[in-house]
């Protein structure tokens, strides 16, 4: 997975590719390329990040009012200079950067070999200016449309030919690729907040579309070439919402946008009296027999997925299975026309996600989509959808979307027991609307004593987060955060499983995170504990009992806001994100852009 941008106009440019690449940063920065035309192809590409190509441009300055732009996770060909994108055909006439996978790469790769084509990198993409090289006549939409006949698996491409000095070629298959409309110049991305600076105006492009942009107009095709027509969308994104804010890091930013994310999440769906309508975006007959739920999801939107089992089992008489979307098409599977598949996903493009919700859908399920991303692929194929509204999370960790993704749930459940028994969940709705000053709450008191704590442990090599029921889930998402960012390796247990092995870790001041919010497991949690304490584990103890003395099992206890029990995970999950944040700055790590990591995996 990788970002791409490109521009055509009456301006340079460089200025809007590269502000479009630092906004799509987060999708990669194993290396960057820039090409413009003018004329001439003038080209930089380097390995590294955004910085490093801007450094580069110094000596290299660029000219063009048309140019692509690329910023790339490397899956083909290791990161360096010569794997960057774009890609060039042998004669360098024609330029390509792509998002995705060719799958068939190898088998078209040795056909072009064998035509005579001089390949100069590793990658899958470079298939791609060759094939384009071989159809090319003049007419460079209809080379891409017969190259792309040619191509297996995933592309969003934006192809430049030398010749054509006013016109930029984009193609969308099962990555996602917006045009955003401006007067007198139009601008391409892998994402809106890539766009949202210069303008509101945008098309969504859905798979198998392609897409001519001049700096007059766009035109729009399907995959033969017939033209075909589409409204534009206007985007409400504040254009402020994607900066940092005076925030250090975007990660901090999200952290303390929570309260206005739930905020934003619930407004206009949940009312003071704690009535519930979301009848509109999720129709009442998607419920009607359903007999069995499964979600599917990966990494954090996976922990809201056993946040949302929990809810199910706990509130509904309904059986109910939480499934990494990257297993779940390869088991044997019970979907069904009476089963609702629910997919969480924040960007609503992990191919993983997006694969297993496909497949249940060819099994008849019916499908629901909690998603941040408006217009994203698993959006639109779904029956219906959910947005989170948690705005644009640019930090790869994932914090605001995931906070946003409990609530939905929480929505979900009180609207499917709503349909399904008569019973209005208002305690838990009203709690909700209770929720954002909580948050701002436990940010406030408790953001100095996590940045001590995360001060004392920055030296440490393992961690552990422990939590009973619920609070397992939770324990999983803050051991993926602090090890995500920081570096630092981290493992969630179970309370109760620490004596099956673990407990053998557990030596003087190793550090524990534990979570402690549900009464009826407090006795259990507490002897946990002592079993940690008694082997000298140095416990960082966050929980919602106001009253009980827990000085003898926790060395540092963080007292947060009383709360419905059900909605503690989104509490606590807020100290755990400042834990890793506070960590991962005291050694001194990226942690919007954490090594080896992408904010959105369209890759399998
Ligand atoms: C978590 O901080 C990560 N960014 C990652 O685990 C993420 O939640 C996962 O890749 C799923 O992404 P999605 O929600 O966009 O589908």
């Amino acid at each position: 997975m990788c970002g791409i941008v490109g521009y055509v106009g009456s301006r340079p440019a460089d200025p809007f590719l590269i502000q479009g690449l630092n906004k799509l940063e987060y999708r990669g920065y194993d290396s960057a390329g820039i090409c413009q035309l003018n004329h001439e192809f003038y080209v930089c590409k380097t390995k590294g990040r955004v910085s490093d190509l801007e450094r580069a441009l110094k000596h290299t300055p660029l000219k063009g009012c048309i140019g692509i732009a690329h910023t790339r996770w490397a899956t083909h060909g290791i990161p360096s200079d010569e794997n960057a994108h774009p890609h060039f055909d042998c004669h360098q006439n024609i330029a390509v950067v792509h998002n995705g996978i060719i799958e068939n790469y190898r088998q078209l790769r040795s056909m072009l070999i064998n035509e005579g084509h001089i390949f100069q990198s590793d990658t899958d993409t470079e298939v791609i200016s060759h094939l384009v090289e071989t159809y090319y006549q003049g007419d460079l939409l209809e080379a891409v449309c017969r190259a792309i006949q040619e191509l297996k698996g995933s592309y969003a491409l934006a192809i430049l030919a030398k010749d054509q000095p006013n016109q930029l070629i984009a193609v969308k298959q099962d990555n996602p690729l917006i045009v955003g409309l401006g007067q007198g110049e139009n601008y391409l991305a892998s994402d809106i907040p890539a766009i949202i600076d210069h303008t509101a105006e945008m098309l969504i492009l859905n798979d198998g579309e392609v897409v001519r942009l001049s700096k007059e107009k766009v035109e729009l095709f399907d995959r033969s070439g017939e033209q075909i027509t589409k409204k534009p969308v206007s985007i409400q994104w504040d254009p402020v919402q994607v900066q940092k804010g005076g925030f250090e890091d975007f990660m901090l930013k999200e952290i303390h946008e929570q309260p206005q994310a739930i905020q934003d999440t619930i407004a206009g769906r949940i009312n003071e009296r704690g009535e519930l309508d979301l009848d509109r975006e999720i129709p009442p007959h998607l419920f009607e027999g359903v007999s069995k739920v499964q979600f599917v999801a990966c990494g954090t939107a996976y922990h809201a997925a056993l946040y949302g089992k929990h809810l199910f089992e706990t509130l509904m008489d309904i059986p109910v299975e939480a499934e990494l979307a990257s297993e779940y098409r390869y088991k044997r599977n019970l979907a069904d026309d009476k089963t609702l598949l629910i997919a969480v996903s924040q960007s609503g493009e992990t191919a993983d996600t997006l694969g297993a919700m496909r497949l249940a859908k060819a099994k008849g399920a019916r499908t629901l989509a909690i998603t941040n991303v408006l217009g994203s692929t698993i959006s639109r194929e779904v029956d219906a959808v959910l947005y989170s509204h948690a705005g644009p999370e640019i930090a790869v960790a994932s914090t605001k979307a995931y906070t946003t993704q409990l609530a939905c749930l929480c929505l979900l459940i009180a609207h499917f027991c709503r349909l399904k028994t008569g019973e209005n969940l208002a305690a838990l709705l009203l709690a909700l609307r209770g929720l954002p000053d909580k948050m701002s709450q436990t940010i406030k008191e408790n953001a100095a004593a996590l940045k001590a704590y995360g001060e004392k442990i920055r030296s440490a090599s393992d961690t552990f987060f422990i939590g009973r029921g619920i609070d397992y889930a939770s324990a999983m998402e803050g051991q993926l955060k602090l090890k995500e960012i920081s570096y630092i390796h981290g493992e969630a247990l179970a309370g109760g499983e620490l004596k099956h092995g673990t407990l053998a870790l557990i030596v003087e001041d190793v550090p524990v995170v534990a979570l402690l919010t549900q009464p009826e497991l407090a006795d259990k949690m507490v002897n946990n504990l002592k079993e940690v304490k008694a082997r000298g584990g140095y416990v960082l103890l966050l929980t919602t009992d106001q009253e009980s003395d827990f000085s003898d099992v926790g060395d540092q206890v963080l007292r947060l806001p009383e709360i419905h029990p059900l909605l503690a995970p989104l509490l606590t999950v807020v100290p755990t994100q400042l834990l890793a944040y506070y960590t991962a700055k005291a050694r001194g790590c990226d942690v919007d852009k954490p090594r080896n990591l992408a904010k959105s995996i369209t890759v399998e």
